[in-house]
């Protein structure tokens, strides 16, 4: 259709119609039968809204979707065709990575390859929309959706936003083979005060634009479709009925002009916030504020028509948001092919094919991070003798906290790869303890059931597992977070294993100190007895369907682990918020200054336990001193940053040589280092190679004291490394 013909279907509707289009309904409703109604006829909602809605949450399934597609629309007055939507996160049924783990691929290509795999599995199972990328800012480990996130730097984020906005929409919204994206949550949803979720943000005007918007930006810049509101407050108004947040900044100053959804129930959490007087004091805020579709709080079906009759609301408003959801079904095609992709024959083909599954197994090698290896301890080599112990051995949950869609039957575990890339090996397998501590409940989506053992079973576990790393040359012990630990409203307050866990690895270690850990987690947990007790350490994260077989080519050296940390790890839980592009204090403490008045703690270190940046290889590489082209840069020059990097171990390796500036002195406060690229370079033993970056003046700017993006005459530090926590550094001057 083109506009004028959008526009005479628009003046065509009624109102109710008009009201149907910016309410979203459960997919349950339509899939199933009427029990389903209880709440949503609490909220007032009622049949006649369900049959007028404009879209729908929570289902997939080709010929589901096509089925319900068609009669919806033969009973809609203008036949209007519903958008389905749903959180296809890291991966639809071929699950990769986690978002955090993508992160530290520092591969956004990488990642836009799997979201173009996971558009083309969801179109084919007939949705059209995915909620995801989540662009959030995370610097806060106690907060369970850092693992939504690719983590705490800017820049990081920023390319990656961009790469996963354009894998899932491709060239072509109508295309079978791509989803509408939609990068949530606008805006700030990962400063929530203490970690805990749903928990206030407070943030500066500055931290907000500096450090929180830009990956927003970089998703909007990248076309995509639709932005999701966050459930928290911005400047101390809920960002879902922040007029100004919304309207000023995501339409007028970021130009957005796509569909804007409330998350889930949160225009009508709004009343709970103290800020909304009640359902309709909500709805009117929220339409008045921008947002086109009402996610499940059932408040625009039941308050916009009396608001309207009543005068109290402005129809255009709501033809406005309307308009733009025809629009967004209109670039998605569904006006000439209300079934896009939908295809059960294609759906059965792709799902989980051979191709797939490869990119899902390289993404997870490239996620993996080593943080520690003593004495070249891993690779394993085949003449040792080997047991894998723990209870992430055979486990198939390794998909993360967000896969719904995933099943972990499909995950290949660790001893399923290690019995099929192994055969001609040395090794045992023992399971030693379940992954929580006897008792601890979760609450999953949907039946979940943790397994129990008796205390005969578990003792039988444990003897078996000590057994085993007795008889062995070398113990990997699989450990890690439960994925119901990780994920939405999964906060924590304690960032360690469990009790449990600990206990195996102070017990394995002991019988036999020849061990290394393979962590499972979707955050950055306390890894001091860890790191304290293990000769090696690797973190997997949650690494996927093809977890299993990534992970055993990485141990036994078929490759090597390449990722880098996305997120500080700190220290311990008192450190948190820790991350590296901090502000210099005026009492920069650098130890060992015995001087009491310096910025530090007593009893901890500042330093996270691994910084931003980090991870090793099974090489080691040398990096030279810094080598600037000139001293002096003028605003429209550049100035050429080298260092030559040498492979000084015995095996070819690759490292991610990162650069980061500073801004020494400036008219606002500059974070001591900022990430501003990266390079990876690939060497054989013994060869070097120059890694060489382009400082442009636009790379120096910041949002100044007087509100404008720019940069300031004055001296900068290039630092070019290995990690955030380089000091090989190199000034120049900006003239
Ligand atoms: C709530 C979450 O905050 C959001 O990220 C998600 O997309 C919606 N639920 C829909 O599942």
């Amino acid at each position: 259709m083109n506009h004028t013909e959008l526009e005479a279907l628009l003046q065509d509707m009624s109102l109710r119609e008009k009201i149907g289009q910016v309410f979203q309904i459960s997919g349950q409703l339509l899939a199933e039968d009427s029990a389903a109604m209880g709440p949503m006829q609490e909220m007032g909602v009622t049949q006649e809204d369900l049959s007028l809605a404009g879209t729908v949450l929570g289902i997939c399934g080709a010929e589901k979707i096509c089925k319900i597609q068609k009669e919806y629309m033969e009973r809609h007055p203008h036949h209007i065709p519903l958008i389905f939507m749903l959180d296809v996160i890291n991966g639809y049924r071929t699950v990769y990575p986690i978002p955090l783990a993508q992160g530290a691929s520092f591969l956004p290509e990488l990642s836009g390859k799997c979201a173009q795999m996971a558009a083309r599995e969801a179109a084919a199972a007939g949705l059209h929309v995915t909620f995801s990328p989540m662009t959030d800012l995370v610097r806060d480990a106690r907060w369970g959706r850092v693992m939504e996130s690719t983590g705490e730097d800017v820049y990081l984020n920023s390319q990656f936003a961009k790469a996963m906005t354009e894998g899932y929409q491709g060239n072509d919204l109508a295309g079978e083979e791509t989803l509408g994206a939609c990068v949530k949550h606008f805006a700030g949803y990962g400063a929530p005060e203490a970690g805990r979720d749903y928990n206030t943000v407070q943030l500066t005007e500055r931290t907000f634009r500096e450090y929180y918007l830009p990956a927003y930006q970089a998703a909007v810049d990248a076309g995509v479709a639709l932005v999701m509101t966050s459930f928290n407050t911005v400047n101390d108004i809920p960002a879902t009925v922040n007029k100004q947040l919304m309207r000023g900044i995501l339409r007028d100053e970021m130009g957005f002009d796509g569909v804007l959804i409330s998350d889930f129930g949160a225009i009508g959490e709004t009343i709970a916030h103290g800020l909304s007087s009640d359902r309709a004091d909500a709805a009117k805020r929220a339409l008045e504020a921008g947002v086109d579709i009402d996610m499940m709080s059932g408040v625009y079906p039941e308050q916009l028509e009396q608001l309207i009759r009543g005068g109290k609301v402005r129809e255009e408003l709501l033809d406005e948001a309307v308009m733009r959801i025809l629009e967004l079904k209109n670039r998605l095609g569904l006006f000439e092919n209300p079934f896009k992709g939908a295809d059960p024959e294609k759906e059965h083909a792709v799902i989980l094919c051979e191709e797939h599954r490869a990119l899902a197994r390289e993404a997870a090698e490239r996620s993996f991070v080593l943080l520690k290896n003593e004495n070249d301890f891993l690779p394993l080599k085949k003449e040792e003798k080997i047991a894998l112990i723990g209870p992430y051995v055979s486990r198939k949950q390794l998909l993360g906290g967000w896969s719904f869609l995933g099943d972990s039957g499909d995950t290949v575990t660790v001893e399923e790869a290690a019995r099929a890339l192994m055969p001609e090996w040395n090794v045992t397998f023992a399971k030693g303890c379940t992954v929580l501590d006897p008792g601890t409940k979760l609450v999953g989506f949907g039946e979940y059931r943790e397994e129990a053992y008796t205390e005969e079973e578990q003792s039988r576990l444990w003897r078996e597992a000590c057994d085993a790393a007795r008889e062995a040359d070398k113990v990997v012990l699989f450990l890690g977070e439960h994925f119901l630990q990780t994920g939405e409203a999964t906060s924590r307050g304690i960032l360690e294993l469990p009790q449990i866990q600990q206990k195996l690895l102070r017990e394995i270690t002991a019988v036999n100190p020849n061990t290394a850990v393979v962590l499972f987690t979707g955050r950055p947990l306390d890894l001091r007895l860890v790191r304290k007790h293990a000769k090696a350490v690797l973190e997997a994260w949650m690494p996927g369907t093809e977890g299993g077989t990534a992970l055993i080519r990485t141990l036994t050296g078929a490759c090597e682990p390449t990722g880098r940390l996305p997120m500080s790890f700190p220290y311990c839980v008192g450190q948190v918020p820790v991350h590296y592009d901090e502000f210099p204090t005026g009492r920069p403490y650098h130890a060992p200054d015995e001087n009491r008045f310096l910025s530090k703690y007593l009893d901890i270190p500042n330093q996270p336990l691994y910084p931003f940046g980090y991870g090793i290889g099974y090489t080691t590489f040398s990096v030279s001193p810094v080598c600037l082209d000139r001293e002096e840069m003028t605003r429209d020059g550049c100035i050429t940053a080298k260092v030559t990097v040498r492979n000084t171990g015995d095996r070819p390796g690759t490292d991610v040589i990162q650069l980061y500036l500073h801004d020494v002195a400036a008219s606002v406060v500059r974070p001591v280092k900022q990430l501003k690229g990266w390079q990876r370079i690939t060497l054989e033993p013994g060869e070097e190679a120059e890694a060489v970056f382009r400082i442009r003046e636009d790379m120096l700017r910041f949002y100044t004291a007087d509100g404008t993006w720019d940069s300031e005459p004055g001296v900068f530090e290039v630092i070019i490394g290995e990690s955030s926590a380089s000091e090989n550094k190199k000034s120049f001057l900006l003239v």
